[in-house]
């Protein structure tokens, strides 16, 4: 669905991503591991288009995105869950979910959907994104990526500072979005137990590159703890 084929990042002088090579399987749950300042946001970012890929290309669904702008490659089916979530605090939770179906000419309603997968957000619709706690926020922020409609649905640690019961709630709520709902899901994780529960496909980046892949299920046998572990 999605391939990324030698990517080449820099930040000035520095060579961020190497020759990045990976694939993102439709309807699955795709998660990408790596140890702190590897690469995995800025390769998240030049998915997105919010910051310009210096060579190697990606692909969605066979045709290249490489130079689309990034309302683009939302209109295409792309969503992305930015890593330390990006609130807008003074804004409404409803107001915060409605940004997120800015790119649609459809009138501004937030489908009941999204209350479903996320109750709490139905029941704190008037207050303050600022007032939430941290996961809360968190589920905020994939209910917001989720008013696009997207068909993958990218997300940066999204479990980084949250407590123990809502990481599982957000775990199961992947889940069903790529079991119930078809969607695709692409999940940067530095924590690894949570990542081998949920994932169907994994990828670990070290220093840049690509080190390695597999089936989600096969992640202890391949040692994938000791790859991400600091
Ligand atoms: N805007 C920037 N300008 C210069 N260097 C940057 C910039 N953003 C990130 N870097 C550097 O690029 C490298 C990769 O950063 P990146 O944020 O992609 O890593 P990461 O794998 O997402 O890390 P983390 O797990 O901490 O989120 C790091 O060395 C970081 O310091
Ligand atoms: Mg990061």
């Amino acid at each position: 669905m999605l391939e990324v084929d030698n990517l080449n990042q820099y930040y000035g002088g520095s060579h961020i991503l190497r020759d990045v090579k990976l694939t993102v399987p439709e309807g699955k749950l795709t998660v990408l591991l790596g140890r702190n300042g590897v690469g995995k946001t800025t390769l998240l970012r030049c998915l997105m288009g919010v910051v310009q890929t210096k060579s190697g290309s990606i692909a969605w669904r066979g045709a290249p995105i490489t130079k689309l702008p990034t309302y683009s490659r939302v209109e295409k089916g792309l969503a992305y869950v930015p890593q330390g979530r990006d609130i807008f605090p003074r804004l409404t939770v409803e107001e915060n979910l409605l940004v997120g179906a800015a790119s649609k000419k459809a009138p501004k309603k937030i489908p009941e959907r999204i209350y479903e997968l996320f109750p709490v957000l139905k029941d704190m619709r008037g207050r303050r994104g600022g007032d939430l706690s941290g996961g809360q926020q968190q589920q905020l922020a994939i209910g917001r990526a989720l008013m696009s409609d997207p068909q993958l649905l990218i997300l940066d640690e999204p479990t980084e500072g949250i407590q123990p019961s809502i990481i599982q709630d957000i775990g199961r709520t992947l889940r069903q979005l790529v079991e119930d709902m078809g969607m695709t899901v692409l999940l940067v994780e530095q924590y690894y137990d949570f990542a081998k529960d949920i994932a169907d496909r994994y990828w670990v980046m070290s220093r840049g590159e690509i080190v390695a892949g597999g089936e989600g299920a096969n992640m202890d046998a391949d040692g994938v703890r000791a790859l991400i572990a600091v």
